[in-house]
């Protein structure tokens, strides 16, 4: 008698995560923890020999991984280049030779910062900084090298751990009477949690649109921010006082406005992340609970 076997099953898709070690990559592994993780050491994302020999079909990459010094990036182009746009263009390459689609972060920092409105994924990008074209450049190659990909700019990162700006404030809350924080740029404040859930359900969405902007609802300025901050840990946020650009000169100059739109995000169906403030304060629970 032949014995039939039965029909293979169909592997579940994979999703690889490169940049994992990093403040959103580290964010998804903690929500989806079978994830196939790549940290720099693991896979460098400018080497295609590499890449290629990590996919396979169906997979979806998550990438992570960027030069994001944005100081440093002023004195070192070809560093940052070589992470924000060969980096992605090697990614795009491979998925689309490989079958599996691509899903890459950008940020804010493609546009001007001239604005008094939310930019939205429709508006012209014009990058003040290294850091900014390069990753405009990442997108570009991105979005050219493969139609199964979707770029996701996002702002104001802080997972609330390591040397982010929260920590940074705890930090000075514990050390200093009084500090003066920047009151002219304005962002979006952004858990790093809430973005990695949201791009995992991305990951179920191939469908949405291939520019995409996430970022927790609202804005701030770094002062209210912090403020915000000395709030959540039951200090005093009068000891910080407000200050300008100037009383803090940086090799890259920041954009005064890079508040993103989530009409992109709210329109495909996505849900949208929640206030900026309602997420702070879970961050800092988190913390210390
Ligand atoms: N943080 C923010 O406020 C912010 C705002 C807007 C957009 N974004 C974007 O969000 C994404 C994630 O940012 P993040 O805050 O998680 O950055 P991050 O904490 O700096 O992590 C980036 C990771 O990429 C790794 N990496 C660097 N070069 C690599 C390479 N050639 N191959 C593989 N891995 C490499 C780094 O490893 P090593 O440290 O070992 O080199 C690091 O672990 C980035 O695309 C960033 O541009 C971030």
């Amino acid at each position: 008698m032949t014995v039939v076997p039965p029909p293979a099953a169909t592997a579940p898709s994979r999703l690889i995560v490169t940049g994992a070690r990093g403040q959103v990559g580290r964010e998804i592994l903690r929500l989806a923890p079978g994830a196939h993780a790549f940290g720099h050491r693991e896979l460098d994302i400018t080497d295609p020999i590499a890449v290629r020999a990590v996919l396979e079909p169906g997979d979806t990459v998550l990438n992570c991984a960027a030069y994001t010094a944005v100081d440093q990036a002023e004195s070192d182009p070809e560093a940052a280049f070589a992470c924000n746009e060969t980096g992605p263009a090697v990614l795009a390459a491979a998925c689309a030779r490989a079958g599996a689609r691509l899903i890459h972060l950008s940020t804010d920092y493609v546009f001007p910062g001239t604005h008094d409105h939310p930019y939205d994924t429709t508006d012209p990008t014009g990058p003040a900084t290294v850091y900014g074209r390069s990753k405009l450049a990442g997108e570009q190659a991105v979005l050219s090298l493969t139609t199964q990909a979707h770029v996701v700019r996002t702002a104001w990162v802080y997972a609330a751990t390591g040397s982010d700006f929260v920590t940074t404030m705890l930090r000075l809350e514990r050390e200093r009477d009084t500090i003066e924080v920047v009151d002219d740029q304005l962002g979006s404040p952004t858990y790093a949690a809430d973005l990695a859930a949201a791009l995992l359900e991305l990951v179920g969405r191939p469908d949405a649109p291939r520019l995409l902007h996430a970022t927790n609802a609202g804005q701030a300025s770094w002062f209210e921010l912090a403020r915000a901050v000395f709030a959540g840990a039951g200090a005093d946020p009068a000891r910080v006082h407000p200050c300008d650009s100037t009383a803090f000169p940086r090799p890259a100059r920041r954009p005064a406005y890079s508040v993103l739109s989530n009409q992109s995000w709210v329109v495909s169906g996505l849900t949208p992340l929640r206030d900026w403030r309602v997420a702070l304060g879970d961050a800092l629970s988190n913390r210390s609970g």
